[in-house]
């Protein structure tokens, strides 16, 4: 079986056996392997797991213009999530109509993909680490909140990698602030001019 093969069948193990709280689906990374840009998000949401890919709904369409703008397509970047399932929580209305939404991934849930996401990190052997939102933030750096550090590269040690935090693009869609937008461009004009230093 192949490395990459070996890795979608333990996210399975995983995702399958997990009872703790509420999931729906999973998947897992895509994108060349090995790959010199890595991109890793926060968890898939509803449009990922029917499309069985990471950033394909409306957070990823935000993703994937700005990544066209500083002159990258899609199928040259690796993308992988901190959590490979969709971790959803259930409201049962007074009426009995019950309705599914994402939520954050908890700590524990994070945990468990800790080792099979450090796997996929060796196996892409990327340049540069970019982490999309707080939640990979945590994971990768000694901050707790992408606005006290995005658009800058950090060393992380443990991985012998630089790495680059950036706001979640769904970010965007939640404060239309104009002026949140121009930072949020700048990172990625940032970031381009950190690509042509690797
Ligand atoms: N948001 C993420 O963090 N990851 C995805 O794959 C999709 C949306």
């Amino acid at each position: 079986m192949k490395a990459e093969e070996k890795i979608r069948e333990k996210i399975r193990e995983i995702c399958e056996n997990y009872k703790d709280a509420p999931t729906e689906g999973y998947i897992s990374g895509s994108g060349p392997i090995p790959c010199l840009i890595l991109f890793i998000g926060e968890a898939p949401g509803k449009t990922e797991i029917i499309q069985g890919k990471p950033f394909v709904g409306m957070a990823g369409k935000t993703f994937e213009n700005y990544l066209n703008s500083i002159g990258l397509k899609r199928e040259e970047v690796r993308i992988t999530n901190t959590c490979f399932f969709r971790p959803i929580k259930i409201k049962i209305s007074k009426d009995g109509k019950e309705t599914i939404s994402n939520r954050t991934p908890k700590i524990p849930e994070i945990k468990l993909f800790k080792e099979i996401l450090n796997e996929e990190i060796n196996l892409v052997n990327p340049k540069i680490i970019i982490t999309l939102g707080n939640i990979p933030l945590k994971s990768f750096t000694e901050f707790d909140s992408i606005g006290k550090c995005h658009g800058t590269i950090y060393f992380n040690e443990n991985l012998r990698k630089p790495v680059f935090p950036m706001y979640h693009p769904s970010a965007l869609t939640y404060n239309r602030n104009k002026n949140f937008q121009s930072i949020y461009e700048e990172d990625w004009e940032k970031l381009k001019g950190a690509l042509n230093t690797l």
